[in-house]
């Protein structure tokens, strides 16, 4: 997926405006943006909400996080909505995803649904144990894991420190370093890497700019959270003609057989042509 727009799941508002929004996927939020006295209304509006859902849009939701006390009530109320799969917050480490695959068996059995029919997208940054445990996710397969998000916000909280962005909008270092952990897990574990929100909804240069540095660096997709950001995001993470048309130049060099040729007066060995390969590869999925 290109783009996951959040939208919170008590506002009914935004629940109806979510559909026309053309993101490859919602997440339909009933952790951070929704305020603990309202979380039952939340799940309440939700699942009434999914009843009449007709939208080529994925359908995710946002869980409570395990520490939280709510994540159970969250799956017991939503799971039988079918969705597509949880986001689930500030895990700690592996074990935070075994436990909610075992509840995630149980809500898919009561629901009747297959079990393991509930993907799941791991924000993994926000604890300061998930960054330093990322590699444990390599020791044991997860076939929900789905992808990986990452966000510097709560990691910032729970570090007692400052904005995580240094005035000039970068990050500062230790969120540069976890965001590149989230990057390197995602690739080693061969599951979708989603880049964190833009928070400047109403730059639209600045998320462009954000998402394609995003897409440059090598995640897939990007988080919104405002739908004026979702075509911007959309666009972004698609390759351009001109990338498109590069390939295809790339590829047509390699046909010679030789393993490393010249073009426009550069030298391209195999991880060129692979790379080529890979983006026509993205560009026909999408
Ligand atoms: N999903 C769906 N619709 C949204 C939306 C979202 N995330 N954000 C805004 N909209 C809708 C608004 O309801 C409004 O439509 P309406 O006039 O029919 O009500 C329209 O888009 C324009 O919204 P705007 O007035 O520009 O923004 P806002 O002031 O209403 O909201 C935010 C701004 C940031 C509070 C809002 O975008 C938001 O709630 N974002 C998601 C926050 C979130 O989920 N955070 C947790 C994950 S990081
Ligand atoms: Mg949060």
């Amino acid at each position: 997926m290109k783009s996951l727009l959040f939208v919170p799941a008590d506002n009914e508002r935004k629940l109806a405006k979510a559909v026309s929004c053309g993101a490859d996927a919602l997440a339909f939020d009933l952790e951070d943006s929704v305020l603990p006295e309202r979380k039952p209304l939340a799940r309440k509006l939700l699942v009434e909400y999914l009843k009449t859902y007709s939208c080529t849009s994925e359908v995710w939701i946002r869980v409570n996080d395990l520490a939280s006390g709510e994540t159970l009530a969250d799956l017991a109320a939503v799971i039988a909505s079918k969705p597509v799969g949880i986001v689930l917050p500030k895990i700690l480490g592996p074990e935070c995803l075994q436990k909610v695959s075992h509840y995630l068996d149980m809500a898919e059995t009561a629901a009747g649904l297959p079990l393991g029919s509930t993907a799941i997208f791991a924000v993994c940054t926000e604890t300061p144990s998930a960054v330093l445990r990322m590699g444990e996710l390599l020791n044991k397969p997860f076939p929900r894991l789905r992808g990986m998000l990452w966000g510097g916000e709560d990691l910032s909280a729970a570090l007692g420190a400052g904005d995580p962005r240094a005035p000039d909008g970068r990050w500062r270092p230790v969120y540069e370093h976890a965001r590149t952990q989230c990057l390197l897990a995602c690739h080693a574990l061969g599951v979708e890497a989603l880049d964190t929100v833009y928070v400047d909804f109403k730059n639209p240069d600045g998320c462009r700019a954000n998402s394609l540095a995003a897409r440059y660096d090598g995640f897939t997709g990007k988080i919104a959270i405002h739908p004026d950001q979702v075509p911007i995001i959309n666009a972004a993470f698609s390759p351009s003609d001109d990338e498109l048309a590069f390939a295809r130049r790339v590829i047509a060099a390699f046909e010679s057989g030789a393993g490393a040729v010249s073009l426009d007066g550069k030298m391209l060995d195999i991880p060129h042509l692979k790379a080529a390969r890979r983006l026509l590869a993205a560009a026909a999925a999408h």
